[in-house]
Protein backbone atom coordinates (compact mmCIF):
# COMPACT_ATOMS: atom_id res chain seq x y z
CA UNK A 1 0.00 0.00 0.00
CA UNK A 2 1.61 3.09 -1.58
CA UNK A 3 1.64 6.21 1.37
CA UNK A 4 -1.16 8.44 -0.77
CA UNK A 5 -3.18 5.60 -0.01
CA UNK A 6 -2.90 4.90 3.59
CA UNK A 7 -2.18 8.48 4.31
CA UNK A 8 -4.70 11.04 5.04
CA UNK A 9 -5.24 14.43 6.13
CA UNK A 10 -4.71 13.02 9.52
CA UNK A 11 -0.82 11.96 8.72
CA UNK A 12 0.92 12.66 12.10
CA UNK A 13 4.86 13.32 11.97
CA UNK A 14 5.18 10.07 13.78
CA UNK A 15 3.73 7.72 10.94
CA UNK A 16 5.33 9.76 8.64
CA UNK A 17 8.96 9.16 10.28
CA UNK A 18 7.90 5.51 10.18
CA UNK A 19 7.17 5.69 6.69
CA UNK A 20 10.29 7.75 5.21
CA UNK A 21 12.70 4.74 7.48
CA UNK A 22 10.63 1.66 5.65
CA UNK A 23 11.74 3.73 2.65
CA UNK A 24 15.32 4.02 3.35
CA UNK A 25 15.05 0.90 5.04
CA UNK A 26 14.29 -0.69 0.83
CA UNK A 27 17.06 0.41 -0.38
CA UNK A 28 19.17 0.30 2.32
CA UNK A 29 18.66 -3.09 3.42
CA UNK A 30 19.83 -2.14 6.34
CA UNK A 31 17.14 -3.42 9.57
CA UNK A 32 14.90 -1.01 10.52
CA UNK A 33 16.35 -0.87 14.28
CA UNK A 34 19.38 1.09 13.30
CA UNK A 35 17.69 3.64 10.78
CA UNK A 36 16.84 5.71 13.53
CA UNK A 37 15.70 8.83 13.45
CA UNK A 38 18.64 11.32 14.36
CA UNK A 39 21.30 8.80 12.96
CA UNK A 40 23.80 10.37 11.02
CA UNK A 41 23.24 9.37 7.54
CA UNK A 42 26.40 9.55 6.07
CA UNK A 43 28.74 9.34 9.23
CA UNK A 44 26.55 7.23 10.44
CA UNK A 45 24.90 4.83 8.26
CA UNK A 46 27.36 5.38 5.35
CA UNK A 47 24.72 5.84 3.23
CA UNK A 48 26.47 8.19 0.36
CA UNK A 49 24.93 11.09 -1.47
CA UNK A 50 23.98 8.82 -4.38
CA UNK A 51 22.09 6.25 -2.38
CA UNK A 52 20.34 8.97 -0.35
CA UNK A 53 19.25 10.08 -4.10
CA UNK A 54 17.77 7.37 -4.76
CA UNK A 55 16.40 6.82 -1.19
CA UNK A 56 14.52 10.70 -1.62
CA UNK A 57 13.22 9.23 -5.02
CA UNK A 58 11.74 6.64 -3.37
CA UNK A 59 10.12 8.75 -0.48
CA UNK A 60 8.76 11.34 -2.88
CA UNK A 61 7.22 8.62 -5.05
CA UNK A 62 6.06 7.11 -2.06
CA UNK A 63 4.19 10.22 -0.95
CA UNK A 64 3.35 11.25 -4.33
CA UNK A 65 5.53 14.82 -3.81
CA UNK A 66 7.89 16.42 -6.29
CA UNK A 67 11.35 15.14 -5.30
CA UNK A 68 12.82 19.06 -4.93
CA UNK A 69 10.64 19.33 -2.19
CA UNK A 70 13.13 16.62 -0.52
CA UNK A 71 16.57 17.80 0.57
CA UNK A 72 18.93 16.20 -0.65
CA UNK A 73 22.89 15.66 -0.38
CA UNK A 74 24.63 17.91 2.88
CA UNK A 75 20.95 18.94 3.52
CA UNK A 76 19.92 15.93 4.57
CA UNK A 77 21.51 14.91 7.40
CA UNK A 78 19.21 12.67 9.00
CA UNK A 79 15.86 10.73 8.19
CA UNK A 80 14.13 13.22 10.92
CA UNK A 81 15.15 15.76 9.03
CA UNK A 82 13.74 13.98 5.81
CA UNK A 83 10.55 13.56 7.45
CA UNK A 84 10.16 17.01 8.48
CA UNK A 85 10.58 18.05 5.07
CA UNK A 86 8.07 15.16 3.68
CA UNK A 87 5.92 16.83 6.87
CA UNK A 88 6.14 20.37 5.52
CA UNK A 89 5.61 19.45 1.76
CA UNK A 90 2.75 17.36 2.76
CA UNK A 91 1.06 20.54 3.97
CA UNK A 92 2.24 22.69 1.16
CA UNK A 93 1.22 20.59 -1.71
CA UNK A 94 -2.23 20.73 -3.33
CA UNK A 95 -4.01 17.40 -3.67
CA UNK A 96 -4.77 16.87 -6.90
CA UNK A 97 -8.55 15.99 -6.66
CA UNK A 98 -9.56 18.86 -7.82
CA UNK A 99 -8.27 20.34 -11.33
CA UNK A 100 -7.30 23.98 -10.88
CA UNK A 101 -6.61 26.33 -14.04
CA UNK A 102 -3.23 27.43 -14.65
CA UNK A 103 -1.61 29.29 -17.20
CA UNK A 104 0.22 27.33 -20.01
CA UNK A 105 3.38 27.98 -19.05
CA UNK A 106 2.70 26.46 -15.57
CA UNK A 107 1.21 23.89 -17.22
CA UNK A 108 3.91 22.95 -19.25
CA UNK A 109 6.24 23.05 -16.46
CA UNK A 110 4.17 20.49 -15.06
CA UNK A 111 3.65 18.38 -18.11
CA UNK A 112 2.96 14.67 -16.83
CA UNK A 113 4.08 13.34 -19.71
CA UNK A 114 7.61 14.77 -20.47
CA UNK A 115 9.51 12.73 -18.06
CA UNK A 116 8.45 9.34 -20.02
CA UNK A 117 9.51 11.24 -22.99
CA UNK A 118 12.62 12.16 -21.83
CA UNK A 119 12.84 8.49 -20.13
CA UNK A 120 12.07 6.79 -23.83
CA UNK A 121 14.66 8.98 -25.39
CA UNK A 122 17.35 8.29 -23.51
CA UNK A 123 16.00 4.46 -23.72
CA UNK A 124 16.07 4.29 -27.43
CA UNK A 125 20.03 6.39 -27.48
CA UNK A 126 21.79 4.37 -24.97
CA UNK A 127 19.37 1.37 -25.14
CA UNK A 128 19.17 0.98 -22.06
CA UNK A 129 16.35 -0.70 -20.46
CA UNK A 130 13.95 1.84 -19.53
CA UNK A 131 13.83 0.46 -15.76
CA UNK A 132 17.30 1.14 -14.88
CA UNK A 133 16.47 4.98 -16.11
CA UNK A 134 15.48 6.32 -12.75
CA UNK A 135 14.45 9.74 -12.76
CA UNK A 136 17.30 11.25 -10.27
CA UNK A 137 20.00 8.74 -11.20
CA UNK A 138 23.42 10.67 -11.97
CA UNK A 139 23.38 10.08 -16.13
CA UNK A 140 27.03 10.11 -15.96
CA UNK A 141 28.21 8.33 -12.52
CA UNK A 142 25.39 5.63 -11.93
CA UNK A 143 24.16 5.48 -15.49
CA UNK A 144 27.96 5.88 -17.82
CA UNK A 145 26.05 8.33 -20.06
CA UNK A 146 29.00 10.68 -20.94
CA UNK A 147 28.37 14.42 -22.04
CA UNK A 148 28.62 12.79 -25.57
CA UNK A 149 25.74 10.43 -25.39
CA UNK A 150 24.05 12.90 -23.30
CA UNK A 151 24.80 15.53 -26.18
CA UNK A 152 23.20 13.24 -28.73
CA UNK A 153 20.79 12.07 -26.43
CA UNK A 154 19.70 15.80 -26.13
CA UNK A 155 19.48 16.74 -30.07
CA UNK A 156 17.15 14.13 -30.11
CA UNK A 157 14.88 15.48 -27.50
CA UNK A 158 15.08 18.70 -29.03
CA UNK A 159 13.74 17.73 -32.02
CA UNK A 160 11.07 15.43 -31.10
CA UNK A 161 9.63 18.20 -28.72
CA UNK A 162 9.64 20.41 -31.58
CA UNK A 163 12.75 22.71 -29.94
CA UNK A 164 14.69 22.80 -33.06
CA UNK A 165 18.09 22.82 -32.31
CA UNK A 166 19.19 21.20 -28.90
CA UNK A 167 18.94 24.10 -25.90
CA UNK A 168 22.08 25.16 -24.06
CA UNK A 169 20.97 25.30 -20.25
CA UNK A 170 22.82 27.83 -17.91
CA UNK A 171 24.09 24.77 -15.76
CA UNK A 172 25.02 21.34 -16.09
CA UNK A 173 21.51 19.01 -16.10
CA UNK A 174 22.73 15.83 -13.93
CA UNK A 175 19.38 14.00 -14.00
CA UNK A 176 16.93 13.41 -16.15
CA UNK A 177 14.36 14.69 -14.13
CA UNK A 178 16.19 17.75 -14.33
CA UNK A 179 16.18 17.50 -17.94
CA UNK A 180 12.78 16.69 -18.46
CA UNK A 181 11.96 20.05 -15.88
CA UNK A 182 14.62 22.45 -18.15
CA UNK A 183 13.04 20.97 -21.61
CA UNK A 184 9.24 21.54 -19.69
CA UNK A 185 9.75 25.19 -19.18
CA UNK A 186 11.10 25.63 -23.31
CA UNK A 187 7.88 24.36 -24.43
CA UNK A 188 4.96 26.49 -25.81
CA UNK A 189 1.80 24.88 -25.25
CA UNK A 190 0.95 21.38 -25.67
CA UNK A 191 4.12 19.54 -26.88
CA UNK A 192 4.19 16.65 -29.73
CA UNK A 193 2.98 12.72 -28.72
CA UNK A 194 5.92 10.85 -28.73
CA UNK A 195 4.93 6.83 -29.57
CA UNK A 196 5.93 4.32 -26.73
CA UNK A 197 9.21 2.73 -27.83
CA UNK A 198 9.94 -1.10 -27.59
CA UNK A 199 12.42 -2.19 -24.71
CA UNK A 200 15.58 -2.51 -25.85
CA UNK A 201 17.04 -6.31 -24.85
CA UNK A 202 19.60 -6.12 -21.52
CA UNK A 203 22.28 -8.87 -23.23
CA UNK A 204 22.87 -10.44 -26.41
CA UNK A 205 21.42 -13.42 -26.40
CA UNK A 206 24.47 -16.13 -25.19
CA UNK A 207 26.07 -17.99 -27.97
CA UNK A 208 25.20 -21.99 -27.84
CA UNK A 209 27.96 -23.78 -25.52
CA UNK A 210 30.16 -26.36 -27.66
CA UNK A 211 33.04 -26.89 -25.83
CA UNK A 212 36.23 -27.55 -27.81
CA UNK A 213 38.43 -30.10 -25.20
CA UNK A 214 41.50 -29.39 -26.80
CA UNK A 215 41.58 -26.00 -25.26
CA UNK A 216 42.80 -24.94 -21.79
CA UNK A 217 39.88 -22.98 -20.82
CA UNK A 218 37.18 -25.47 -23.56
CA UNK A 219 33.75 -25.28 -20.96
CA UNK A 220 35.36 -22.69 -18.59
CA UNK A 221 32.69 -19.28 -18.12
CA UNK A 222 34.94 -16.23 -17.58
CA UNK A 223 33.78 -12.81 -16.69
CA UNK A 224 35.95 -10.09 -17.81
CA UNK A 225 35.00 -6.48 -16.10
CA UNK A 226 35.39 -3.36 -18.43
CA UNK A 227 36.35 -5.75 -21.34
CA UNK A 228 34.61 -3.41 -24.08
CA UNK A 229 38.31 -2.15 -24.82
CA UNK A 230 42.02 -1.69 -23.65
CA UNK A 231 43.27 -4.88 -21.55
CA UNK A 232 40.10 -6.04 -21.14
CA UNK A 233 39.66 -6.67 -24.66
CA UNK A 234 42.62 -8.15 -25.31
CA UNK A 235 42.23 -10.76 -21.96
CA UNK A 236 38.26 -11.09 -23.23
CA UNK A 237 39.91 -12.42 -26.55
CA UNK A 238 42.33 -14.13 -25.30
CA UNK A 239 40.48 -16.43 -22.82
CA UNK A 240 37.64 -16.58 -25.39
CA UNK A 241 40.53 -18.24 -28.03
CA UNK A 242 41.53 -20.25 -25.20
CA UNK A 243 37.70 -22.19 -25.36
CA UNK A 244 36.26 -20.31 -22.48
CA UNK A 245 33.00 -18.82 -23.20
CA UNK A 246 33.64 -15.19 -22.64
CA UNK A 247 31.03 -12.95 -20.66
CA UNK A 248 32.06 -9.10 -21.78
CA UNK A 249 30.98 -6.43 -19.60
CA UNK A 250 31.17 -2.35 -20.46
CA UNK A 251 29.75 0.45 -18.40
CA UNK A 252 30.09 3.74 -20.09
CA UNK A 253 31.16 2.36 -23.37
CA UNK A 254 28.15 0.15 -24.17
CA UNK A 255 28.74 0.06 -27.93
CA UNK A 256 32.65 -1.20 -27.61
CA UNK A 257 31.33 -4.09 -25.34
CA UNK A 258 28.91 -5.15 -27.52
CA UNK A 259 31.36 -4.89 -30.47
CA UNK A 260 33.99 -6.74 -28.53
CA UNK A 261 31.46 -9.42 -27.77
CA UNK A 262 30.25 -9.63 -31.90
CA UNK A 263 34.20 -9.80 -32.54
CA UNK A 264 34.79 -13.05 -30.66
CA UNK A 265 31.82 -14.58 -31.90
CA UNK A 266 32.58 -13.82 -35.46
CA UNK A 267 36.12 -15.32 -34.82
CA UNK A 268 34.56 -18.13 -33.74
CA UNK A 269 34.69 -18.41 -30.17
CA UNK A 270 31.75 -17.62 -27.27
CA UNK A 271 30.60 -14.43 -25.81
CA UNK A 272 27.80 -12.63 -24.64
CA UNK A 273 27.91 -8.95 -23.27
CA UNK A 274 26.53 -7.52 -20.17
CA UNK A 275 26.35 -4.21 -19.88
CA UNK A 276 26.21 -2.53 -16.41
CA UNK A 277 28.35 -0.89 -13.38
CA UNK A 278 30.68 -2.93 -11.08
CA UNK A 279 30.11 -0.06 -8.71
CA UNK A 280 26.47 -0.66 -8.74
CA UNK A 281 24.82 -3.58 -6.67
CA UNK A 282 21.79 -3.83 -8.60
CA UNK A 283 23.56 -3.86 -12.15
CA UNK A 284 25.68 -6.65 -10.35
CA UNK A 285 22.97 -8.80 -9.23
CA UNK A 286 21.29 -8.19 -12.93
CA UNK A 287 24.62 -9.70 -14.21
CA UNK A 288 24.93 -12.49 -11.64
CA UNK A 289 21.43 -13.82 -12.15
CA UNK A 290 22.09 -13.67 -16.11
CA UNK A 291 25.61 -15.29 -15.60
CA UNK A 292 23.92 -18.06 -13.36
CA UNK A 293 20.78 -18.35 -15.03
CA UNK A 294 21.66 -18.19 -18.23
CA UNK A 295 25.43 -19.68 -18.37
CA UNK A 296 25.00 -22.04 -15.45
CA UNK A 297 28.05 -20.89 -13.54
CA UNK A 298 31.38 -19.15 -13.40
CA UNK A 299 34.46 -20.43 -13.27
CA UNK A 300 36.95 -17.09 -14.08
CA UNK A 301 36.62 -13.90 -13.15
CA UNK A 302 38.96 -11.03 -13.90
CA UNK A 303 38.23 -7.79 -12.36
CA UNK A 304 39.70 -5.43 -14.82
CA UNK A 305 37.02 -2.29 -14.89
CA UNK A 306 38.75 0.47 -13.00
CA UNK A 307 38.13 4.29 -12.57
CA UNK A 308 40.20 6.60 -11.28
CA UNK A 309 41.11 10.32 -12.14
CA UNK A 310 44.62 11.20 -13.86
CA UNK A 311 46.02 14.24 -12.42
CA UNK A 312 48.10 15.83 -9.24
CA UNK A 313 46.22 15.48 -5.37
CA UNK A 314 44.78 19.37 -5.94
CA UNK A 315 42.42 18.33 -8.60
CA UNK A 316 41.14 15.33 -6.85
CA UNK A 317 37.91 15.97 -4.78
CA UNK A 318 36.11 13.33 -2.55
CA UNK A 319 34.05 12.65 -5.47
CA UNK A 320 36.85 11.43 -7.51
CA UNK A 321 37.77 9.10 -4.91
CA UNK A 322 34.60 7.46 -3.90
CA UNK A 323 34.24 6.83 -7.56
CA UNK A 324 37.41 5.50 -7.83
CA UNK A 325 36.87 3.43 -4.22
CA UNK A 326 33.40 2.26 -5.01
CA UNK A 327 34.63 0.70 -8.72
CA UNK A 328 38.49 -0.53 -7.80
CA UNK A 329 37.58 -1.75 -4.18
CA UNK A 330 33.83 -2.08 -4.08
CA UNK A 331 33.14 -3.25 -7.40
CA UNK A 332 36.19 -6.06 -7.00
CA UNK A 333 34.95 -7.00 -3.99
CA UNK A 334 31.22 -7.25 -4.37
CA UNK A 335 32.51 -9.81 -8.21
CA UNK A 336 34.24 -12.20 -6.00
CA UNK A 337 31.80 -12.33 -3.25
CA UNK A 338 28.91 -13.01 -5.93
CA UNK A 339 31.49 -15.07 -7.91
CA UNK A 340 32.19 -17.12 -4.86
CA UNK A 341 29.06 -19.76 -4.69
CA UNK A 342 29.13 -20.07 -8.30
CA UNK A 343 32.29 -21.19 -8.27
CA UNK A 344 32.28 -23.05 -5.30
CA UNK A 345 29.42 -24.84 -6.95
CA UNK A 346 31.72 -26.11 -9.84
CA UNK A 347 34.44 -27.33 -7.70
CA UNK A 348 36.27 -23.89 -7.55
CA UNK A 349 37.87 -21.60 -9.68
CA UNK A 350 40.51 -18.76 -10.28
CA UNK A 351 40.05 -14.86 -9.96
CA UNK A 352 42.77 -12.38 -10.78
CA UNK A 353 42.45 -8.83 -10.36
CA UNK A 354 44.05 -5.40 -11.72
CA UNK A 355 46.39 -3.08 -10.05
CA UNK A 356 49.15 -0.65 -11.03
CA UNK A 357 52.59 -0.99 -10.18
CA UNK A 358 52.85 2.71 -9.11
CA UNK A 359 50.68 1.31 -5.99
CA UNK A 360 53.61 1.07 -4.68
CA UNK A 361 55.89 4.07 -6.30
CA UNK A 362 55.19 7.50 -6.92
CA UNK A 363 54.04 8.05 -10.71
CA UNK A 364 53.34 12.14 -10.97
CA UNK A 365 49.40 12.15 -11.93
CA UNK A 366 48.78 8.81 -10.89
CA UNK A 367 47.94 9.42 -7.25
CA UNK A 368 44.48 8.12 -7.17
CA UNK A 369 44.61 5.29 -8.93
CA UNK A 370 47.92 4.31 -7.28
CA UNK A 371 46.08 4.38 -3.65
CA UNK A 372 43.45 3.14 -4.46
CA UNK A 373 45.30 -0.07 -6.19
CA UNK A 374 47.35 -0.61 -3.04
CA UNK A 375 44.02 -1.33 -1.58
CA UNK A 376 43.22 -4.15 -4.31
CA UNK A 377 45.90 -5.62 -4.17
CA UNK A 378 45.56 -5.60 -0.15
CA UNK A 379 42.02 -6.84 -0.92
CA UNK A 380 43.51 -9.48 -3.44
CA UNK A 381 46.09 -11.10 -0.38
CA UNK A 382 42.67 -11.19 2.25
CA UNK A 383 39.68 -12.51 -0.71
CA UNK A 384 42.61 -15.52 -1.55
CA UNK A 385 42.34 -16.09 2.40
CA UNK A 386 38.78 -16.33 3.01
CA UNK A 387 38.05 -18.27 -0.28
CA UNK A 388 40.56 -20.51 -0.62
CA UNK A 389 37.98 -23.09 1.13
CA UNK A 390 35.87 -23.04 -1.69
CA UNK A 391 39.16 -23.94 -4.13
CA UNK A 392 39.19 -20.43 -5.20
CA UNK A 393 41.96 -19.08 -5.99
CA UNK A 394 43.07 -15.27 -6.17
CA UNK A 395 45.72 -13.32 -7.85
CA UNK A 396 46.76 -9.67 -8.95
CA UNK A 397 48.66 -8.17 -11.64
CA UNK A 398 49.88 -5.00 -11.34
CA UNK A 399 51.23 -3.58 -14.73
CA UNK A 400 53.33 -0.91 -15.69
CA UNK A 401 52.37 1.98 -18.07
CA UNK A 402 50.85 -0.48 -21.11
CA UNK A 403 50.45 1.38 -24.66
CA UNK A 404 46.79 2.74 -25.09
CA UNK A 405 44.12 4.92 -24.57
CA UNK A 406 44.62 5.63 -20.51
CA UNK A 407 48.48 6.77 -21.54
CA UNK A 408 47.07 9.84 -24.08
CA UNK A 409 45.26 10.79 -20.99
CA UNK A 410 48.58 12.09 -19.12
CA UNK A 411 49.34 15.52 -20.09
CA UNK A 412 52.28 15.38 -22.46
CA UNK A 413 51.68 12.02 -22.65
CA UNK A 414 54.36 11.53 -25.78
CA UNK A 415 57.20 12.77 -23.65
CA UNK A 416 56.37 11.21 -20.58
CA UNK A 417 56.00 7.64 -22.05
CA UNK A 418 59.44 8.38 -24.26
CA UNK A 419 60.77 9.34 -20.59
CA UNK A 420 59.51 5.78 -18.83
CA UNK A 421 60.52 4.17 -21.67
CA UNK A 422 64.26 4.86 -21.25
CA UNK A 423 63.72 4.11 -17.68
CA UNK A 424 62.98 1.22 -18.07
CA UNK A 425 65.59 -1.33 -18.39
CA UNK A 426 64.75 -3.17 -21.97
CA UNK A 427 64.14 0.29 -23.19
CA UNK A 428 60.33 -1.07 -23.80
CA UNK A 429 57.30 -0.66 -22.06
CA UNK A 430 54.72 -3.40 -21.56
CA UNK A 431 52.03 -4.43 -24.34
CA UNK A 432 48.34 -5.54 -23.13
CA UNK A 433 49.29 -9.09 -24.16
CA UNK A 434 52.44 -8.88 -21.81
CA UNK A 435 49.37 -8.44 -19.31
CA UNK A 436 47.33 -10.81 -20.86
CA UNK A 437 49.90 -13.13 -20.96
CA UNK A 438 50.39 -13.29 -17.14
CA UNK A 439 46.67 -13.37 -16.53
CA UNK A 440 45.58 -16.15 -18.43
CA UNK A 441 48.81 -18.26 -16.61
CA UNK A 442 47.71 -17.25 -13.13
CA UNK A 443 43.94 -18.07 -14.27
CA UNK A 444 45.17 -21.47 -15.56
CA UNK A 445 45.85 -24.85 -14.20
CA UNK A 446 49.57 -23.97 -14.44
CA UNK A 447 49.73 -22.20 -11.40
CA UNK A 448 47.42 -24.13 -9.07
CA UNK A 449 49.35 -23.67 -5.71
CA UNK A 450 49.88 -20.12 -7.04
CA UNK A 451 47.43 -17.76 -4.60
CA UNK A 452 47.34 -14.22 -3.07
CA UNK A 453 50.23 -13.65 -4.84
CA UNK A 454 50.95 -9.89 -6.65
CA UNK A 455 52.87 -9.93 -9.96
CA UNK A 456 54.36 -6.92 -11.36
CA UNK A 457 54.43 -6.54 -15.38
CA UNK A 458 56.19 -3.38 -15.96
CA UNK A 459 59.11 -4.76 -17.70
CA UNK A 460 61.60 -3.70 -15.10
CA UNK A 461 59.89 -0.21 -14.33
CA UNK A 462 59.22 0.51 -11.35
CA UNK A 463 62.43 -1.15 -10.03
CA UNK A 464 64.50 2.15 -11.64
CA UNK A 465 64.70 5.50 -9.69
CA UNK A 466 63.83 7.46 -12.93
CA UNK A 467 61.05 8.48 -15.06
CA UNK A 468 58.33 8.33 -12.64
CA UNK A 469 58.75 12.38 -11.61
CA UNK A 470 57.65 14.96 -13.51
CA UNK A 471 59.56 16.17 -16.08
CA UNK A 472 61.26 19.45 -14.44
CA UNK A 473 61.92 17.95 -11.22
CA UNK A 474 63.21 14.34 -12.94
CA UNK A 475 66.34 16.50 -14.75
N1 LIG B 1 46.74 0.99 -19.24
C1 LIG B 1 47.72 1.01 -18.36
O1 LIG B 1 48.78 1.57 -18.61
C2 LIG B 1 47.55 0.31 -17.04
C3 LIG B 1 48.62 0.30 -16.15
C4 LIG B 1 48.47 -0.34 -14.93
C5 LIG B 1 47.29 -0.96 -14.60
N2 LIG B 1 46.25 -0.92 -15.49
C6 LIG B 1 45.02 -1.58 -15.09
O2 LIG B 1 44.61 -2.47 -16.09
C7 LIG B 1 43.19 -2.46 -16.20
C8 LIG B 1 42.78 -2.10 -17.62
O3 LIG B 1 43.32 -0.84 -17.94
P1 LIG B 1 42.99 -0.07 -19.31
O4 LIG B 1 44.04 0.96 -19.45
O5 LIG B 1 42.74 -1.00 -20.38
O6 LIG B 1 41.58 0.64 -19.04
P2 LIG B 1 41.07 1.77 -18.02
O7 LIG B 1 41.02 3.06 -18.71
O8 LIG B 1 41.85 1.73 -16.76
O9 LIG B 1 39.55 1.29 -17.82
C9 LIG B 1 39.27 -0.04 -17.65
C10 LIG B 1 37.90 -0.41 -18.06
O10 LIG B 1 37.07 -0.13 -16.94
C11 LIG B 1 35.77 0.05 -17.43
N3 LIG B 1 34.97 0.70 -16.39
C12 LIG B 1 35.12 1.91 -15.81
N4 LIG B 1 34.17 2.08 -14.87
C13 LIG B 1 33.41 0.96 -14.88
C14 LIG B 1 32.29 0.52 -14.13
N5 LIG B 1 31.77 1.29 -13.17
N6 LIG B 1 31.77 -0.70 -14.40
C15 LIG B 1 32.29 -1.50 -15.37
N7 LIG B 1 33.36 -1.14 -16.10
C16 LIG B 1 33.91 0.08 -15.86
C17 LIG B 1 35.93 0.84 -18.69
O11 LIG B 1 34.86 0.52 -19.57
P3 LIG B 1 33.58 1.48 -19.82
O12 LIG B 1 34.10 2.66 -20.59
O13 LIG B 1 32.65 0.64 -20.61
O14 LIG B 1 33.01 1.85 -18.50
C18 LIG B 1 37.26 0.29 -19.25
O15 LIG B 1 37.02 -0.70 -20.21
C19 LIG B 1 42.68 -1.47 -15.17
O16 LIG B 1 42.35 -2.13 -13.98
C20 LIG B 1 43.89 -0.58 -14.96
O17 LIG B 1 43.91 0.04 -13.71
C21 LIG B 1 46.36 -0.29 -16.70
Amino acid sequence: MSARSSQSHTSTPSNILEQVRQCAASVTRYPLDILTEHAQLEDDLGIDSVKLAEIAAVIAREFHLPPDRLPRNGKARTLGAIAGAVTEALGTVPVPAVPVAVPAVVEALQAPDLLPRVRAVFARVTRYPEELLTPHADLEDELGIDSVKQAEVMAVLAKELGLGEAPKFSQRLRTMAAIAEAAGTLLPAAPPVVEARPRAPVHAAPAPVVPRAELPFAGKVALVTGSGKGIGRVIATRLARAGATVVVNSFHSREDGEKTARDIVDAGGKAVHLWGSVAQEEHLERMFTVIRDELGGLDLLVCNASNGLIGPFDRIAPRDWDKAFRTCITGTYECAMRARPLMAARGGGSIVTMSTSMSQRYMHDLGCQGVVKAGVESLTRYLAAELAPDGIRTNCVSAGPVHGELLGMFPDAPERVARWESATPGGRLCTADDVADVTELLLGPKTQRVNGAIWVVDAGLSGTVDGLLPAARAS
